[in-house]
C-alpha cells in the first residue's frame, strides 16, 4: 500500500488540470517511453471510480484507458449492469505504459501515487473498485491476494468503500462463463457493486 498523503501540491488541483500535469510528468522512468501519458477519463463527479494497473499498447497510443482488448472488456461489464463508461470514472495507478506491459514497479507506482491521490480527492467517489491484484494491494494494507479479496468492500482511509475485482485481462485468458469462474464471479460482483450505488 502506498501511504502518501500528497504533499506536492497537486490537492484542489481540478480533474484538467491534474490531467494536464500527468501529461508532462517525468517523475519516473516510465515517462522516457511512452508516446502518450493516459491521465483518466470520465464523470467527474460520479459515485464510482475503476482503478486499473497501467495503460497498454493501446492506451499509450490513444492516450486514453481501457481502449484496447480488457477495455471492450470493461465496457462489456458495466454495460451488464446498464452503466456506460461515461457514467463512471477509470484511471490507473501509473499512467504511463511499463515496458511489455509489466507490473509497474514499486517506485514507479509511489511516484505516480499523488496524481492517483488527487484524482479521487477530487471526484470523491463512494466506491472504487480497484482491477486486479496491483491497484487493490495500491490502495489497500492487505496480504490476501485477489482471488480471495474480490467482491468484498473494504475501506480506504475512513471513508470511501474499495472494491477489488478481477483484472479485465484477467477474464479473457479465463473465457469460461461456467459457476465459479473467474468471469462468472465478475458478473456477480459488478452487480453488487451497482446495488451498493443505487441503495446508497
Ligand atoms: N489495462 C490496464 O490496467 N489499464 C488500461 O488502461 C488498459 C489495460
Amino acid at each position: 500500500m502506498v501511504e502518501n498523503r500528497s504533499e506536492t501540491g497537486l490537492f484542489r488541483l481540478d480533474l484538467e488540470e491534474i490531467s494536464e500535469r500527468v501529461t508532462t510528468c517525468t517523475k519516473c522512468r516510465l515517462s522516457e517511453n511512452r508516446t502518450n501519458a493516459v491521465p483518466g477519463e470520465g464523470d467527474g463527479n460520479t459515485d464510482l471510480l475503476f482503478v486499473g494497473e497501467g495503460p497498454g499498447r493501446q492506451e499509450d497510443e490513444q492516450g486514453r484507458p481501457f481502449v484496447g482488448r480488457a477495455g471492450k472488456k470493461l465496457t462489456e461489464i458495466l454495460e451488464s449492469v446498464s452503466l456506460e463508461r461515461s457514467q463512471v470514472y477509470i484511471t490507473n495507478i501509473v499512467k504511463c505504459r511499463p515496458p511489455e506491459n509489466r507490473t509497474p514497479k514499486s517506485d514507479e507506482v509511489e511516484s505516480c501515487f499523488p496524481y492517483l491521490e488527487a484524482q479521487i480527492a477530487e471526484i470523491n467517489p463512494s466506491i472504487i473498485v480497484t482491477l486486479g491484484n496491483a491497484a487493490t494491494k495500491t490502495l489497500l494494507d492487505i496480504d490476501e491476494g485477489i482471488t480471495s479479496s474480490r467482491g468484498k468492500f473494504y475501506t480506504w482511509r475512513g471513508s470511501i468503500e474499495v472494491f477489488p475485482m478481477f483484472h479485465p485481462s484477467y477474464l479473457l485468458r479465463n473465457p469460461s462463463k461456467k459457476k465459479g469462474s473467474p468471469k462468472h464471479q465478475t458478473w456477480k460482483d459488478i452487480k453488487k457493486v451497482k446495488n451498493a450505488l443505487t441503495s446508497s
